[in-house]
């Protein structure tokens, strides 16, 4: 699974002390990334130890770790629904974690998050939405006064070049994420493709998300706003939890 920042004990410290806030009868969503996996594995232990509790993954490779960990899993259609049990908590890592104020009138967005380095926001932003609590795990190196890193947008294949010139338009630089060691572009989960789309400093993060939600094409771009309830942050000597 791909690793990005921090060192990978922070990664873990930051994850397991996600998964103990799991209790029994949970479900829970399961994101996606190294930091998620430490969380993922940290509940299959605790499965073998006797805890009941059913997952929701955000993507394939989450629900591999899953499956792998002994974690009975639900989509979520079953889990959200007339009939669906619902999501307890989602527990799901971030490209970049703001911690500060804007200033300039534009609205508090601390805890606001860019995620999609995986390819998975669109999923992540279904289950984390859909969840009770939202709980972040990062490590130190993701937190940042200002979001300023490219944001992820999924894009029906068809519709990149219009929403490649929809993100010019808005004062953003489009660039086709491409496979690390594959001569072609990322195709997500859901057959689609990525644009990271660099906007510089993002003084309104939430102006931006609605901006990029009404461009037609778009499936779903990666700035999570007013989601996040708790963020456990892995650090060189324990965890620190921001609420
Ligand atoms: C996947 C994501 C990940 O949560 C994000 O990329 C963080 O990954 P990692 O924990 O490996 O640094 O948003 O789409």
């Amino acid at each position: 699974m791909k690793t990005s920042g921090g060192s990978d004990a922070m990664k873990r410290r930051a994850g397991e002390s996600a998964a103990e806030a799991v209790t029994d009868g949970d479900v829970v969503g399961l994101g996606t990334g190294s930091t998620a996996a430490h969380a993922i594995r940290r509940l299959g232990d605790r499965v073998d130890a006797g805890l009941d509790v059913r997952g929701v993954p955000t993507s394939f490779a989450s629900r591999e770790l899953a499956v792998g960990a002994g974690i009975p899993c639900l989509d979520l259609s079953e889990a959200v629904g007339l009939d669906g049990p619902g999501i307890d908590l989602a527990i799901d890592g971030a490209d970049q974690v703001a911690t500060g104020v804007n200033g300039g009138g534009a609205p508090d967005t601390g805890g606001a998050l860019i995620k999609g380095g995986g390819a998975a926001h669109a999923r992540e932003k279904l289950v984390d939405a859909a969840a009770d609590r939202f709980l972040v795990v990062a490590d130190p190196s993701k937190e940042s006064p200002r979001l300023d890193r490219p944001v992820p947008v999924e894009v029906l294949p068809s519709g990149r070049t219009a929403v490649a010139a929809a993100v010019r338009e808005a004062d953003g630089e489009p660039t086709l994420r491409r496979a690390e060691r594959k001569d072609g572009p990322v195709v997500t989960d859901n057959g689609n493709l990525v644009l990271d789309c660099a906007f510089g400093e993002i003084a309104d993060p939430v102006a931006l998300s609605a901006t990029l939600a009404e461009v037609p094409g778009v499936v779903e771009h990666g700035l999570f706003v007013g989601m996040t309830d708790e963020i456990h942050v892995g650090t060189e000597s324990g965890v620190r939890i921001e609420s």
